[in-house]
């Protein structure tokens, strides 16, 4: 999902690493920002330096690593202003307890705290200590203190920690700090705007043992609830039976059969400005659902079926409706089939792709087709179209209808 996808193309970044072990993270990090297309400036720390080279840093920036407030590239000797200026944010990671110290009481008498107090973009900090150093009352205190003066927070974790102890304080993964940075520079198309999005399959029982379920894996439906999150809209996802994590920011109702998921989506959908319905909706349930494991028995079993509500067709047909989106997953004439979904929905837009393509993979080719007609998406990672899709609603919201 972060493979050379040039999300963060145009951006220009600068990474503080001071002294901690996690600083082995930062260097997977700057690899992450660096192949998603962004200019990457590394400062660090004297102790950062003890941990991971200057030299790692510039092999992997592209760029001259800065350590010292007089470096002498500087022509000015004001690398802290110089440095600081042009960059659409600033992250360090790791933030030791100490460097978050010298942030809340505003110090500066080093390169990478001068330029956090010169700066004019936002700052994010990653902390990484041991877990006592991160529940004292004095690091509650300046992250306490570095939240309300603006500064973003990202993490720690739970987890094992290098020293041995385990508990709150470790870094975020490289993975995990990227995907916030993009989330942070993402341009907030949706700011303010209620979002809601269905995903995953459903799972229809037929006894309490067994169900009917397709294959469905929800990925697409959670790269659109994060998108959207991500275009700065506040993020419902009612989602179907998955083993995926919810994304950051977004609000999960989980739920297992097509008539749960109705529910949930009825008693949201007054308070909601757009419906992206992403579900694979099992189009049938099962009648006289057995209370018991039915047991084996000589000739045919039937099954009675019957339909289940369309989620979607009852929310578009509704009054004052949100804007609906819909996916459609067919497997032969994606395009005549898509239009004629999209008509008989009533829905603006409609994201259709090709079942064999898409399902339970991470990437995805989409076509998007509303009144001015279809709109090839690319194969893509799914985060990658679904960024699109956000894009193209967004602009959608914004014509007069
Ligand atoms: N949908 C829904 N509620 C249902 C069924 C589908 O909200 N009970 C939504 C899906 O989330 C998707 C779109 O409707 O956005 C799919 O349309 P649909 O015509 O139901 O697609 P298929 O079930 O694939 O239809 P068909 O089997 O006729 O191809």
């Amino acid at each position: 999902m972060t493979e050379s996808t040039n999300e963060l193309s145009g951006k220009r970044v600068l990474l503080g690493i001071t002294g901690g072990i996690a600083a082995y993270k930062a260097a997977e990090f700057a690899r992450l920002v660096v192949k998603s297309g962004a200019d990457l400036q590394v400062v660090m720390t004297t102790a950062a330096c003890g941990f991971v080279t200057p030299v790692t840093m510039q092999a992997l920036s592209g760029n001259p690593v800065f350590t010292d407030m007089w470096d002498s590239r500087v022509p000015n000797n004001m690398a802290h202003i110089e440095l600081s200026r042009d960059r659409d944010l600033i992250v360090v990671a790791p933030a030791s307890a100490d460097f978050i110290a010298k942030l809340a009481a505003g110090f500066a008498d080093d390169l990478l705290s001068a330029l956090c107090l010169a700066r004019r973009s936002p700052l994010a900090v990653a902390p990484a200590m041991n877990v006592e150093m991160w529940s004292h009352p004095a690091t509650q205190r300046n992250i306490a203190r570095i939240r309300a003066d603006g500064v973003a927070i990202l993490g720690p974790a739970l987890g094992e920690q290098a020293c041995g102890e385990s508990g709150m304080g470790r870094m975020l993964e490289a993975s995990e700090l990227f995907a916030e940075v993009v989330s942070a520079l993402a341009p907030k198309v949706l700011e303010g705007k209620r979002v809601l999005v269905t995903a995953g399959p459903t799972y229809e029982p037929i006894d309490t043992v067994r169900g009917i379920t397709n294959q469905s894996s929800g990925k697409m439906g959670y790269a659109v609830a994060q998108a959207a999150s991500e275009a700065g809209a506040q993020v419902t996802l009612v989602s179907g039976p998955t083993a995926l994590p919810a994304p950051a920011s977004v609000e999960r109702v989980s739920v297992v059969t097509a008539r749960a998921m109705y529910d949930a989506v009825m008693a949201r959908v007054k308070k909601t400005d757009v419906f992206i319905a992403v579900a694979a909706v099992a189009d049938y349930h099962v009648v006289g659902v057995r209370d018991r494991k039915i047991k084996r028995q000589a000739g045919n079993l039937k099954l009675e079926l019957a339909p289940n509500k369309d989620i979607l067709g009852t929310v578009a047909a509704g009054r004052n409706a949100p804007f609906c989106v819909g996916f459609a997953a067919e497997t032969e004439n994606l395009k005549a089939y898509a239009q004629q979904k999209r008509r008989n929905k009533r829905i603006p837009l409609l994201a259709a792709n090709l079942a064999q393509d898409a399902f339970g993979r991470d990437d995805n080719a989409l076509t998007l087709f509303d009144d001015t007609g279809e709109h090839v998406l690319d194969r893509a990672p799914k985060i990658v179209l679904a960024r699109q899709l956000i894009a193209h609603v967004a602009g959608m919201l914004l014509k007069p209808k």
